[in-house]
Order: structure tokens, then C-alpha cells, then sequence
């Protein structure tokens, strides 16, 4: 059974729309912040599998809802911030992260959709390898002449930190490899980690220094690995595990499993339970196996991961967003713990919402140390799901309750259930405020139109005048997928707040200016220093002119993330544009409100929530100060100079060189948009036998029609 549903109070299915996207928001702002934690402060508050258990569910939601699918798809990011102390290395070959399953059915799902891709039939042979997901950092060492010249994390997957030093410090990592057939440029990519023995050592050593323990062994070995000083890394017995691969000057191999073959003949450490599988039988088995064993391997794993052996059928898979099609994380699942509620406290959210975070007796979940807790929203603490069913069995959760907490993955925990047996005879239920415990705003839930339900959020009515909003609003601006500006974290916008220095957005913009006149400057105020002053003002600077997806991010519209706003930029090219756009689709029978709900990914929600933003009279005051003071540049779309980019292809009739799927991914490769119907917007169809009405309206609207042969020789590649 998969995380998520051991602790998910009501099946995606069986969620209304309405609620669906509050959970979606939710869920998106827990693992933003658990993200925060994990990859900024190296202090994750929740398991690994509790955060898979989060981000799992919110595929699930925006599997299950398309309309969710928006830039809040975190699906899109991966990983950390370039942590500044370290020089940056641009990673030849982007290092990618991997899909998770959780099921023995997402493992059969995975295997069928490749199938369905490379249009394998069942029982033809495909071979996948299966081996144990290191749970440490992944380092991407590269060889050239056989020499190990560099060392780099994977960082935000474009740009790394360089710990070449360090990395030398590391009994497996070679200095030179081995044999006569290395290629002249060879990198290889895998995870450091740390064996359970040494961090146990590591630990006792901390505290011996009244040094402050690592909380796991991954988190040790980052530390460890990341470290200005490369003789405290040297002192750290860091291990490596070579799975991986980026820039290659030749294959040796030309399957995965040869590959970890050469890797381990050239002196690199491979991992022993690395196995060949072909059918989801011996893949299951073979995870079984690992899971049996775990506590037995003397180091911290996570799961399994399944690759095609092919590499020529990775290639032709190719990937996903920020993950391979041809590679699975099987995740273990969640683990549970049970502590005392002590408290229950109220987070105001960007958008208002009032968020119950549990305040617990800290509590070891598989070796982290857990002491806040979600409790999701106010009808979860009364036992009851947003549609008035029960959860829990009814039972709600009360102050002083013993409550069984899970975790999952690098999430935020959640508290799951109660035990009632130890529930004190003197509790009392919990009575959710009313009112913003910030502004002391009435806090409302309101009731959808569409649907005629209450929203399960109860959100704080002050709008502008509550202060946590306003700062909430402040700290997405600046943070890591906005406008990143470095030196503007959290804390700082707080304290800017307070001091009414920053209150908006644009005010970012004119501190310098304003501080120069001022007389109680900055740099002379406790904890900032002239260097540091002038660093953020030119950090500030800096971001005077931004990407136009990054600065439609920063708005913190409702229900525009990342891969929204990019939508929204590469559609509309310019913020004037989109501005327009957002003003004319008022009128919802109108051509521009069609036009907004025609970009693929973006359905009646988005589109209502940019228009409701662009009516309001102060985000337009806000706009107009900011835009004096920003600009935002339109973005770099991928290929602009292949025959098909801009164009609108749809694909009809059966396809016999390529799968639709490949053809899509081709397409969308070169640049082109792939619609699923013809329309007078169409530019090419890609008819094959049986074509059939989409061939007869593309007649009717005079758009070019072409067969896969005419395809190919379009765009030059066969
Ligand atoms: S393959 C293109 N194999 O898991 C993806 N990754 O969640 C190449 N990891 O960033 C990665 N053990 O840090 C691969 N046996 C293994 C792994 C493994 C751990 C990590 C790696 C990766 C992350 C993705």
C-alpha cells in the first residue's frame, strides 16, 4: 500500500474540484517549505517518505484535476540553490532526478508504459536493471586522460557546487582510473553517503564538541562533502557508489548494466545488489529482497531504482520534465512514530489561509527527529473530510491526544491518527479561531459558487492589512524560483517589514535609494554590516531586469506556478501582452478569455484566478510601481529556428515509424505546440492511415496536410 494512502483521509477520486485545488495549493506551500529546509538549511523536519507520500499525492491530484497541473508543478524542479561559498560548475549533461513509484502497481505502470511507448508487445523481451537508491547526495565526478579533474554536486541539476577538493578527500573516488579503454572524457556520476558506523562516530564526535548531531547520515555526509575545509572532509570516512553517467567521449558499453561493468573495472565502487530483471515479477522480488535486507547493508537506502538496460532504448524514451522515462525510484514506504500533541498553532499563509501546524513531543520517525506536524485544515482536526464524511473513524484530534505521526520522504510529517485509549478523560475539542491570530481579521471559509461547498480552508479576511499575508506574499517574491535575490531570505524580509522599510514588492527596488537618504541607515543597525549591505543592494540591482516567467512567479497569483508562469510567458512573449490579455478576458464569452483557456495547462481555474488578480484595483498600483523600477524580459524558448517551431501540429491516424508519444515529444522538441483537434490555429497535420475527421476539417480549414515521410523531411531527421 502506498504512503499516501495509508494516510490519505479520502481518495483523489473522490475529491470536488474545489477541494482538490486547496489541497494542491496546500500541499504545493509544504513542500515548497520542506524543500526550503531541506536544501537550504541541510535540516529537513520530515522523512524522506514523507515527503514522497506529499509529492506523490500531489501528482495525484493534478493527474486526476489537469487544470492543478500548473506552475506549482514542483514535478518541475529539481533540487538546490548553488550554495555560494562554493564555485559553480555548469553540468555538461543536465543531472537529472527520478520518477517515484510507491505500488507494486506503479512499478506494472511503469513497465506497460514504456511497452506502450516503444510499442513492445507483452512478452517480447525488455531487460531493466534494479539496484538500491543510495539515500546520500549525488556527485558528478568528471575524468579526462583518465585524471579526475572535477567534482560537482547536482545543485539546482544545471549549475553544481565545485567540491573537487573535497571529493579527493574520498577513499572511493579515484584520482586515476584504471585500464586502457577509459575514455578520454568520462564522467562519472554517483552518491556519497556514509555508512550507519561512521556517522554514529561522526555524531559522538559532534557532541563530544559540543557540536550540534547531524540528524541523519545524509545530511552528515552533505555536511561533510560540503565543507570550505577540506581536511574536516578528509576526517569524514564519506563513501561512493558510482550508478551513473554525463558527458562520455565514448560508451564502453551499450547497455546499463555493462556501463556499471566498466565503471567498476576502471576502480569505482558499484553497488553488489545491482541485478538484471526481466519481467515486474523479478523486479518486485528483487526489491523484496533489498527491503529484507536493508537493515543488514550498514548504510541508509530509500527504495530501489529500475532502468531500462537498453541504452538505446534510454535514448528513445529520453525524459520528462526533470526525470527519464526509462528509470523508476521504487520508494519503501513510510514510517511511523507515535508522541504527544502539545499544541496546536495557526500559520497564515500567502493567500490567507489559515494552516494548523502540530506542535509535538519531539519524536524519532526513521532517524529524524520530528516535532511540528500539518494537521491539513480545521475539518481534519474535527474528524471529518471537506465534504462532511468522516475520517479517522470520526475521531478528532485533540491537544494532549497521543497521535500516531508518519513520515515520508524529505515532507512535512502529518499526524494520522489518534490513539484513543490514551486520550486524557479532562480533553477538551479543539475550537479552531475565527479569527486571524495575526490581524485578528474575521477568518472565513467561503463558499465556492460552482460547486455550492465550503472550502475546507478557513482563510483570514484582512487582505492587505494583515501583516503575515503581506509578508508571506514578500518572501515568494524574493525567493529561490521568483526573483531570488540573494541576501533577501526570510528572516531579513521580516525584519524589513517590521521596520516598514519594505512593505511591497516594489519597495525592494528603492531601499538603496531610500537608505542613502536615511538616517538610521542599515548597515549601521545590529547584524548587517557595510559588506553585506552592499551586497544585497547590488543583488537588488541585479535582478532589475528578470526573466518574464520568474516575475509572473513572483506575483504569487493563485495557481500560477513555475510551469504556468512559463506557459504564460512564452505565450504571450511580454508582460504588456499578458496584462492585456488578463483585461479582456473579463468577459468570459469573449475570443481572449477562449484564448487563455486554449493554452494547453491552462484551464478555467488559472484563467479565472489572472484575471480576478488583474481586475483588482492595488495589484494594478502595485504592477505600475513595480514595472517602474523592473523589467522583465521575455523568455528563451528552447529551438526558435527548426522549420515547425511556433507551429501547431496535431497528429492523426496511426503512426507506424514512431509512437504518438515519441512524435509529441519530437515535436515539442523542435519548438512546435502538439493540439489534440484541428482548429483554424492549426499549421500542420501529420496524417497516417485511417486518418479520419481531424484529416477532413484540416481539408476544410486549407491547413497543411502531410504524412510521416513529409514529417521527416520537414524537419530534416529521419
Ligand atoms: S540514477 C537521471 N541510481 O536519487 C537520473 N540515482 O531521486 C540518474 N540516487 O539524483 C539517477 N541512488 O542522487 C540513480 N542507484 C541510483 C541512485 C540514485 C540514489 C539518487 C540520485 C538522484 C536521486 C533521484
Amino acid at each position: 500500500m502506498s504512503a499516501d494512502k495509508l494516510s490519505d483521509p479520502k481518495s483523489v477520486d473522490r475529491l470536488t474540484p474545489q477541494e482538490a485545488r486547496d489541497e494542491h495549493r496546500a500541499l504545493a506551500r509544504d513542500i515548497a517549505e520542506h524543500d526550503q529546509r531541506y536544501y537550504q538549511e541541510d535540516a529537513p523536519t520530515v522523512s524522506d517518505a514523507d515527503y514522497d507520500a506529499l509529492r506523490q499525492r500531489y501528482e495525484a491530484l493534478e493527474d486526476r484535476f489537469p487544470e492543478l497541473r500548473s506552475e506549482e508543478s514542483l514535478t518541475q524542479k529539481v533540487g538546490a540553490k548553488v550554495s555560494e561559498k562554493f564555485k559553480k560548475i555548469r553540468h555538461r549533461v543536465p543531472m537529472l532526478s527520478l520518477a517515484n513509484g510507491f505500488t507494486d502497481e506503479d512499478v506494472q505502470e511503469f513497465v506497460e508504459r514504456i511497452r506502450r511507448f516503444l510499442q513492445i508487445k507483452d512478452g517480447a523481451p525488455l531487460v531493466f536493471t534494479a539496484e538500491p537508491k543510495i539515500d546520500g547526495l549525488s556527485l558528478s565526478l568528471r575524468y579526462e586522460h583518465g585524471r579526475l579533474v572535477s567534482a560537482a554536486t547536482r545543485g539546482d541539476g544545471a549549475e553544481g557546487e565545485d567540491v573537487t577538493a573535497n571529493a579527493r578527500t574520498v577513499h572511493d573516488i579515484p584520482h586515476v582510473l584504471k585500464g586502457h579503454d577509459v575514455p578520454e572524457i568520462c564522467e562519472v556520476r554517483g552518491e556519497v553517503y556514509l555508512s550507519h558506523a561512521d556517522f554514529a562516530a561522526i555524531n559522538e564526535r559532534q557532541e563530544a564538541a559540543g557540536k550540534p548531531p547531524f540528524a541523519n547520515p545524509r545530511n552528515a555526509a552533505a555536511g561533510s562533502l560540503r565543507q570550505l575545509d577540506s581536511a574536516i572532509t578528509a576526517s569524514r570516512p564519506l563513501k561512493f557508489f558510482a550508478y551513473a553517467w554525463g558527458e562520455m567521449s565514448a560508451m564502453p558499453s551499450t547497455t546499463q548494466h555493462g556501463m556499471i561493468a566498466a565503471f567498476n573495472s576502471f576502480g569505482l565502487k558499484t553497488n553488489p545488489w545491482t541485478k538484471l530483471c526481466s519481467s515486474v515479477e523479478e523486479m518486485l522480488a528483487h526489491y523484496h529482497a533489498i527491503e529484507e535486507d536493508r537493515a543488514n547493508l550498514g548504510y541508509d537506502i530509500d527504495g530501489v531504482v529500475y532502468k531500462v538496460d537498453d541504452l538505446s532504448l534510454q535514448e528513445r524514451l529520453g525524459f520528462v520534465s526533470r526525470s527519464p522515462r526509462w528509470a523508476l525510484a521504487h520508494k519503501f514506504p513510510a514510517q511511523k512514530a507515535v508522541t504527544v500533541l502539545e499544541d496546536i498553532e495557526i500559520f497564515v499563509g500567502r493567500t490567507g489561509s489559515l494552516n494548523p501546524v502540530a506542535k509535538l513531543k519531539p519524536v524519532t520517525v526513521g532517524g529524524v527527529v520530528v516535532s511540528n506536524a500539518t494537521l491539513h485544515n480545521e475539518d481534519y482536526i474535527r474528524g471529518i473530510g471537506g465534504d462532511g464524511q468522516p475520517i479517522r473513524n470520526g475521531v478528532d484530534i485533540r491537544i494532549g491526544d497521543t497521535v500516531v505521526v508518519l513520515r515520508a520522504g524529505d515532507v512535512i510529517p502529518k499526524v494520522l491518527d489518534v490513539v484513543l485509549d490514551k486520550r486524557p478523560a479532562d480533553s477538551k475539542p479543539y475550537v479552531f479561531p475565527t479569527r486571524c491570530p495575526v490581524c485578528d481579521s474575521h477568518a472565513v471559509r467561503e463558499v465556492n459558487p460552482r460547486t455550492g461547498r465550503e472550502d475546507s480552508v478557513r482563510r483570514c479576511t484582512g487582505g492587505l492589512i494583515c501583516s503575515a499575508q503581506a509578508r508571506e506574499r514578500l518572501k515568494h517574491f524574493v525567493s529561490r524560483n521568483a526573483f531570488d535575490i540573494e541576501g533577501l531570505g526570510g528572516q531579513r524580509i521580516e525584519e524589513l517589514y517590521d521596520e516598514k522599510l519594505i512593505l511591497q514588492p516594489q519597495d525592494i527596488f528603492t531601499l538603496a535609494e531610500r537608505n542613502a537618504r536615511g538616517l538610521q541607515r542599515l548597515e549601521n543597525r545590529e547584524g548587517w554590516g557595510g559588506t553585506s549591505v552592499k551586497n544585497l543592494f547590488n543583488a537588488i540591482e541585479a535582478r532589475r531586469s528578470i526573466d518574464l516567467n520568474r516575475f509572473i512567479f513572483a506575483l504569487g497569483i493563485p495557481h500560477i506556478g513555475e510551469t504556468t508562469a512559463k506557459l504564460l510567458a512564452r505565450h504571450f512573449g511580454s508582460f504588456e501582452a499578458l496584462r492585456e490579455a488578463a483585461k479582456a478576458a473579463v468577459d468570459h464569452e469573449g475570443e481572449t478569455y477562449d484564448d487563455l483557456t486554449s493554452i494547453g495547462g491552462i484551464g478555467e481555474v488559472v484563467a479565472d484566478a489572472i484575471v480576478e488578480f488583474f481586475k483588482e484595483a492595488h495589484n494594478e498600483t502595485m504592477l505600475d510601481a513595480l514595472l517602474a523600477q523592473v523589467k522583465p524580459t521575455p523568455i528563451e524558448v528552447a529551438l526558435t529556428d527548426t522549420p515547425v517551431a511556433g507551429k501547431t501540429v496535431v497528429f492523426t491516424g496511426s503512426l507506424e515509424q514512431m509512437t504518438r508519444e515519441e512524435a509529441k515529444a519530437m515535436a515539442e522538441r523542435l519548438g512546435a505546440k502538439v493540439a489534440g483537434s484541428v482548429s483554424k490555429k492549426t499549421d500542420i497535420v501529420v496524417a497516417g492511415p485511417g486518418a479520419g475527421s481531424k484529416l477532413d476539417k484540416a481539408r476544410e480549414f486549407g491547413v497543411q496536410v502531410m504524412d510521416e515521410d513529409g514529417w521527416f523531411a520537414l524537419v530534416g531527421r529521419k
